[in-house]
């Protein structure tokens, strides 16, 4: 039977791009997303990929929507913790709101995704666990405090669950994308893209399916030996 695969923020950006190579390699696929219904619909009409609404922040709603998935499509095996968003601002200008939206979100996100799942992989002896983390999380960057500490306290969250999970057959390891062409960078001025392309020495940002390739890989059979492992997918932007 094939595997089911929860792919958060999956109807987006990498994230659907990750839902589509996932569905290619014969997985059941549910994608997630927060409140931009018509994208989810757009994208369920255009793949046949089951959306499912819920916060990735709020424990009890991820809880409820994971019970969801696993009636509707099958018990979770792989999970993809890709929802994420950005705040950005200098420190001396941001807001504790503006720290608390991300780190809500993009680190305890994490966690209340991964935690209504891990009992089930640990009784099926077999889990994928692959978070989505970011460049900056190993670098940091200029008014992203919020979000570079919330991408590298995933590194952090996959070494400890990789020392958790190694006996139970479940791998946990990150992905840090540079920059990658979603519609969030193609929309910045021109000016400001070459200036960040002038920074990869690959010469160009990456793309989604580059990032999915990188989830295919690490949610199969064949890459468990790699646990607790940070992938960069960056260009040569930077070596951590
Ligand atoms: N793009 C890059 O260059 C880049 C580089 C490094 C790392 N990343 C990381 O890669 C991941 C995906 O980035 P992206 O650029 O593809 O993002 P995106 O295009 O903005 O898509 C974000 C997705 O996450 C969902 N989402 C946001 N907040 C959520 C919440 N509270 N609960 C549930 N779902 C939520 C969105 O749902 P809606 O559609 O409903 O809004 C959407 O499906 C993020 O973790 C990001 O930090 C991106």
């Amino acid at each position: 039977m094939a595997r089911t695969a929860l792919v958060t923020g999956g109807s987006r950006g990498i994230g659907a791009a990750i839902s589509k190579a996932l569905r290619a390699e014969g997985y059941n696929v549910a994608a997630t997303y927060a409140g931009n219904d018509e994208a989810a619909a757009n994208f369920t009409d255009e793949t046949g990929i089951a959306t499912y609404k819920w916060n990735v922040a709020d424990y009890d709603e991820s809880k409820a929507g994971i019970e969801k998935v696993e009636a509707e499509i099958g018990p979770i095996d792989i999970v993809v913790a890709n929802a994420g968003i950005t705040k950005d601002a200098p420190f001396h200008k941001m807001t504790p709101e503006q720290w608390h939206q991300v780190i809500d979100t993009n680190l305890t996100g994490v966690f209340n995704t991964v935690h209504p799942v891990w009992p089930g992989m640990r009784e099926r002896k077999f889990g994928r666990v692959i978070v989505i983390s970011s460049i900056n999380g190993q670098k940091g960057q200029f008014a992203q405090v919020n979000y570079a500490a919330t991408k590298a306290g995933d590194l952090g969250i996959v070494k400890s669950l990789a020392q958790e999970g190694a006996r139970a057959g479940i791998t946990a390891n990150a992905i840090c994308p540079g920059y990658i062409a979603t519609e969030m960078v193609m929309a910045v001025p021109e000016k400001v893209r070459d200036s960040i392309i002038s920074q990869i020495p690959a010469g160009r940002l990456g793309e989604p399916e580059e990032i999915a390739r990188c989830v295919a890989f690490l949610a199969s059979e064949d890459s468990q030996f790699i646990n607790g492992s940070t992938i960069s997918a960056n260009g040569a932007q930077f070596f951590a």
